[in-house]
């Protein structure tokens, strides 16, 4: 059974230092190199047996194994809480890199539908889809979406995650994308999770734009973006370019825009057909590119060559019943991967990070080691978070969690099942 503990009244500080001991495998994905991991760079976590962390003031102080710390903590032993993690394994909070939690109501009406065979971009262009989301984020109250997606962020918490990106774009509209962006900062002061936000007033063509959408663009860039960058709610901008929805040419004129506000560019790229997103994505110098299930030779070449880091997200793949993006070709081009539930009402109503290392493995043939780098370090990368999180490693962050298993394969191979043991979030026991 797993507890929250400190939901609720997150923010008080533990003064007591923290002794992780013992772990069966402590995996700390430690590695000389900056930046995003890519190719074999992938699949080293730097696994400890028998390890062991010291934690102080929310912050890793020692990284070794039980032997090489006994020496200095044994002597504070007695002042700290002490946490045996004989025969589990240790890893670094979970990073989910792309997600729309903050969002009303759910679709599962669509869901049946999609079984049925009906496709989703044809629920999107009759007025369903991310429009039908928009009017119930615009009818519902703030107050509402607000408790609604406290417990979605308490859901990912107790699955291992400890940071989100989290994406607005069902407001299509200046109040209601703010209202949503409103929401991540109060969840980002009250709930453990650290929330990253992403503006993407660019997530659908709003109704009132259907036959002028450049009309939509231009007030995504003259109104939406200067007031996001004023009242400082983005460090991301992201642009849904797919047919029927924004062009390669809109999606390069929003991002540059977003630029010139300090935001960083995202793109969701090649998801339902090969829109050259990912071209976007090289040219705009775009943090990461999201889905590339479409995606060819050339758009891969290009995001290696950019740098550009691929957030895959099998679970949508699996709900859309499309086949998943090519992670294997992205590995060998030398793309970084990074993967995430892309948690939202529609294509991907999951809030199991562990699931989709699952899926990851057996969707797209990433091996279990190279799911854990894109499920931390690579996921940190992609929201610009890898100095302080992603990693166990002294000076970071102590964000960590405890799994109830011996060894990191097992984490993948029973899949459909909850594993976290505990979670620690800035030194704080939040699960457990
Ligand atoms: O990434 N494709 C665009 N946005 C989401 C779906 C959002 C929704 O359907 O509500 C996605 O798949």
């Amino acid at each position: 059974m797993v507890n929250i503990i400190v939901c609720g009244m997150w923010g008080i500080s533990m003064d007591k230092p923290v002794w992780i001991q013992n772990a069966a495998q402590l995996i700390t994905l430690k590695h000389e190199s900056k930046g995003p991991r890519t190719k074999e760079a992938m699949s080293v976590l730097s696994i400890i047996e028998g390890g062991s962390v010291w934690i102080e003031n929310g912050v890793i102080q020692m990284v070794g194994t039980m032997q090489q710390l006994i020496p200095y903590c044994t002597p504070r032993a007695a002042e700290a809480i002490v946490v045996d993690a004989t025969g589990k394994i240790v890893t670094p909070g979970l990073i989910d890199s792309h997600t729309h939690i903050v969002h009303g109501g759910s679709r599962e009406y669509e869901f049946e539908q999609r079984i049925q065979g009906k496709s989703y971009m044809d629920i999107l262009n009759e007025g369903g889809g991310i429009l039908a989301t928009a009017r119930k984020t615009r009818e519902l109250s703030e107050e509402h979406i607000y408790n609604a997606t406290a417990q979605r962020l308490d859901s990912f918490l107790k699955h291992g995650v400890t940071t989100i990106e989290s994406k607005s774009g069902y407001g299509l509209e200046l109040e209601m994308e703010l209202k949503q962006l409103h929401i991540m900062q109060r969840l980002n002061d009250n709930h453990p999770i650290e929330i990253v936000p992403t503006f993407m007033g660019a997530h659908a063509i709003p109704e009132r734009y259907k036959d002028n959408p450049e009309g939509y663009v231009d007030e995504i860039i003259d109104v939406m973006l200067p007031r996001v960058a004023e009242e400082g709610l983005a460090k991301f901008c992201d642009v849904f370019c797919e047919e029927s929805v924004f062009t390669p040419a809109q999606a390069e004129r929003i991002l540059e825009a977003a630029k010139s506000y300090g935001m960083i560019p995202k793109i969701h790229a090649d998801e339902m057909v090969l829109s050259h997103g990912a071209i976007v994505a090289a040219k705009v110098g775009a943090i990461s590119a999201e889905h590339l299930l479409k995606t060819d030779d050339a758009g891969i070449q290009a995001l290696a060559e950019a740098g550009v880091i691929a957030c895959l997200l099998p679970a949508a793949a699996l709900c859309l019943q499309e086949p998943p993006a090519r992670a294997r070709a992205m590995i060998d081009a030398g793309v970084p991967i990074a993967i995430s539930t892309e948690c939202n009402p529609g294509s991907s109503p999951t809030t199991s990070m562990p699931l989709v290392m699952n899926l990851a493995c057996v969707m797209m043939r990433m091996s279990p080691a190279e799911a854990i780098c894109a499920a931390t370090y690579n996921a940190a990368c992609a929201i610009g978070m890898e100095e302080k999180v992603g990693s166990i490693e002294v000076g970071k962050q102590a964000d960590i969690v405890i799994w109830n298993v011996r060894n990191y394969q097992k984490l993948h191979y029973i899949f459909g099942v909850n594993h976290v043991n505990e979670v620690w979030k800035k030194g704080v026991r939040v699960v457990g």
